[in-house]
C-alpha cells in the first residue's frame, strides 16, 4: 500500500520525464503533459527528434540511450536540475520492436530487446525514484503482447520483454510504495506509430498515439492517487473475445 503523501505540497508546474519522447506514444505523452501544465524533460536516443519535441512544448531535451547505466544516472541528475530540482512523474515509452520469425530468433536479438525494453525501463524507474518525493508517479509502457504473447508471427522476443515490464512494474510498485511512489503500466494494443509501420500486424483499427497518452497522463496525475501496481489495457476491446 502507498505511504501517506499528505506532506507532498502541490506546487505548480508539475514536472515530468518522458523516455522515448521523440516519437509516437512518447511524443504524444510529452505534448499532452505540457498541455496539462507540466514542465517536461524529453529523453530519447534520437537527439534531434527530442529537441524538436522539447522546443515545441517549452521543455528540455536530453539525448540518452536508456541501456547506458552511467548515462541514465547522469541524465536524470541533469534533467531534475533543469526541472527546478523536483520530479513528479516519469513515463517510459522508450522501446524497440522486433518481428524475427521464432525459429530465426537468436540470443543476441533476444538480449537486445530485453536490454532496451526491460532493463532500460528498470534503470529509469530506479533513477527517477531517487529524485521523487512522496506523491511521485511512474507509468511504464508494456503491450498487449506482454499479457497474451505476441499478436503477430515473429514477436516472441518483444512479447517476452514486455511481459517482463509488467512484472517489473508490479515489483517496483511494491518496493516503492513505502516511499509514497506509485508505479503502474499501460498495455496498448496496436497504435499508429513508426514502430508498428515495420510490423506485419493486421488489425481493423489502429489507435492514435494520443489515445495511449491520455491513459498515461491519467495514471501520472493526482486523480489516480490510489491506483498502484495496476496495468491499464488500452486496446479498444480487442481482447473481449
Ligand atoms: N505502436 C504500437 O502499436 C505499440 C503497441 C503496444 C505497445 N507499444 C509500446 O509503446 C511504446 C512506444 O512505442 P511507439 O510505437 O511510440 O514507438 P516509436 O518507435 O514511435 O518510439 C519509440 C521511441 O523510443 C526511442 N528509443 C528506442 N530505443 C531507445 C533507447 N535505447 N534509448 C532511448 N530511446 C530509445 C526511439 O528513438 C523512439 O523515439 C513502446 O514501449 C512500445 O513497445 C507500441
Amino acid at each position: 500500500m502507498l505511504a501517506d503523501d499528505s506532506d507532498s505540497v502541490a506546487v505548480t508546474p508539475r514536472t515530468a520525464v518522458v523516455t522515448g519522447g521523440a516519437s509516437g506514444i512518447g511524443k504524444a505523452t510529452c505534448e499532452l503533459l505540457a498541455a496539462d501544465g507540466y514542465l517536461v524533460a524529453v529523453f530519447d536516443g534520437d537527439e534531434i527528434g527530442a529537441r524538436g519535441v522539447a522546443d515545441a512544448i517549452g521543455g528540455f531535451a536530453f539525448a540518452l540511450d536508456v541501456t547506458d547505466e552511467r548515462a541514465v544516472v547522469a541524465t536524470f541528475e541533469r534533467a531534475v536540475n533543469a526541472l527546478g530540482g523536483r520530479l513528479d512523474a516519469l513515463a517510459t515509452p522508450a522501446s524497440v520492436g522486433d518481428a524475427t520469425p521464432f525459429m530465426d530468433l537468436d540470443a543476441a536479438t533476444f538480449s537486445r530487446l530485453y536490454h532496451i525494453n526491460t532493463i532500460g525501463t528498470f534503470l529509469c524507474i530506479r533513477e527517477a525514484a531517487k529524485h521523487m518525493r512522496p506523491g511521485g508517479r511512474i507509468c511504464t509502457v508494456a503491450s498487449v503482447a506482454g499479457k497474451h504473447g505476441g499478436g503477430a508471427a515473429g514477436t516472441a522476443a518483444y512479447a517476452a520483454s514486455k511481459g517482463a515490464v509488467l512484472t517489473l512494474t508490479r515489483s517496483a510498485a511494491r518496493e516503492l510504495a513505502v516511499k509514497g511512489i506509485a508505479v503502474n503500466a499501460v498495455a496498448p494494443g496496436p497504435v499508429l506509430t513508426p514502430m508498428l509501420a515495420g510490423s506485419p500486424t493486421l488489425v481493423e483499427r489502429l489507435a492514435e498515439p494520443l489515445a495511449i497518452a491520455e491513459a498515461i497522463a491519467w495514471l501520472l496525475s493526482p486523480a489516480a492517487s490510489y491506483v498502484n501496481g495496476e496495468t491499464l489495457t488500452v486496446d479498444g476491446g480487442m481482447r473481449l473475445d
